[in-house]
């Protein structure tokens, strides 16, 4: 199959919301379309039982409205010549007609309102379970900075125990809470299978939950308009065992080791010369700029600049020499480093993991 026919098929794909999720290897494209016709999370499950609640409702009511329209169309057609002097029955003010079509869409409205306002109370009113994950995710444009709650911290007491961007690792069956703010404009969180949209608000604190069902990764973007780069400011969400999640948080939360090859230990020494720290933090080191994504665990996500391209060598050597050549638009300033440079730098950038 040829590239373009490829291509095509796979847009086909995606505008049928139909892309498969599960399978986000390496090799696979980096920004799927989620089938939020395909809830994996309690939330996103609520509001899907709803909307087809709604769907149905509504379908049917199309159905009645198209079908009479069909039948009158039909049964009134004209036929043959008109005799112009003869009028059809001419009906005014009928009462019972009028009320008919006043009270039964009223009634189908507060009924759609019931459906709706009972989901969302539900979903707001949503217990926080004693063994849930809290993470506070904060956004930037474009990239989301995740914060994960220390254990044993007190029931509305923040200490951060680590920080990662823009992929969340979540245990599998386990309530996590998020707590959304922002850090500029209005963005939006939203993982299609995973929970509806909830917006991160200046200066205010939202809360959103997932409980998923299933391990693998799950897509997500943000879902309100904030700048250029508002189509690449992407999230992941990893759904782990709890092995594999405890696992993980423990190698998040420890530094990683210092460089041993000649150019990764360069490459730090670039990496402290030149101003990266003012913006980008790195466990274990004087680097505590919050300004940029923590670099700590760079090497162990998936993709880099929000899901802009995958996290390999080829792609951190074009991000390091001029990263609105990734992302145009984007706050991160080119360093105008060398050829060498670059290479030293990105060897130790891959040593964070
Ligand atoms: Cu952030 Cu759109």
């Amino acid at each position: 199959m040829g590239t373009g026919k490829l291509r095509l098929s796979k847009t086909l794909a995606a505008l049928a919301l139909m892309a498969p999720l599960a399978a986000a290897q390496a090799d696979e494209p980096l920004r799927p379309i989620a089938n939020m016709f395909d809830p994996l999370s309690k939330p996103a499950e609520m509001i899907h039982d709803s909307a087809i609640i709604t769907l149905i409702i509504c379908t049917v009511i199309f159905l009645i409205v198209t079908g009479m329209l069909v039948y009158v169309c039909v049964k009134f057609r004209s036929r043959g010549a008109i005799d112009e002097r003869k009028e059809p029955p001419q009906i005014y003010g009928s009462s019972q007609i009028e009320l008919a079509w006043t009270i039964i869409p009223i009634i189908i409205t507060v009924v759609l309102i019931l459906i709706t306002t009972r989901t969302i109370g539900e979903i707001q009113d949503h217990a926080v379970p004693a063994n849930a994950v809290h993470i506070r995710v904060i956004g930037h444009q474009w990239w989301w900075e995740i914060h994960y709650q220390k254990p044993g911290a007190k029931p509305g007491e923040w200490i951060t125990d680590f920080t990662t961007a823009n992929e969340i690792h979540v245990p599998v069956n386990v309530h996590t809470e998020i707590t959304l703010e922002s850090a500029d404009v209005l963005h939006s969180f939203w993982v299609a299978q995973l929970n509806g949209k909830t917006d991160l608000i200046p200066g205010l604190k939202n809360h959103t939950w997932i409980e998923p069902r299933t391990t693998g990764v799950f897509f997500g973007n943000c879902a309100e308009y904030c700048g250029t780069q508002h189509a690449n400011m992407q999230l992941k969400v990893f759904v782990q065992t709890p092995g594999d999640f405890a696992a993980w948080k423990i190698a998040q939360a420890t530094p990683a080791p210092a460089p041993a090859a000649a150019e990764a230990i360069a490459g730090k020494q670039v990496f402290f010369a030149n101003s990266c720290v003012n913006c980008h933090k790195v466990d274990g080191t004087t680097a505590i700029g919050v300004f940029g994504p923590d670099l700590s665990r760079l090497a162990t996500r998936m993709t880099i600049g929000a899901g802009v391209a995958a996290n390999n060598q080829e792609n951190l050597r074009a991000w390091m020499r001029d990263p609105s050549h990734l992302k145009p638009g984007v706050l991160m300033p080119n360093m105008q480093l060398t050829e060498t440079e670059v290479d030293q730098v990105v060897a130790f950038l891959q040593t964070l993991k």
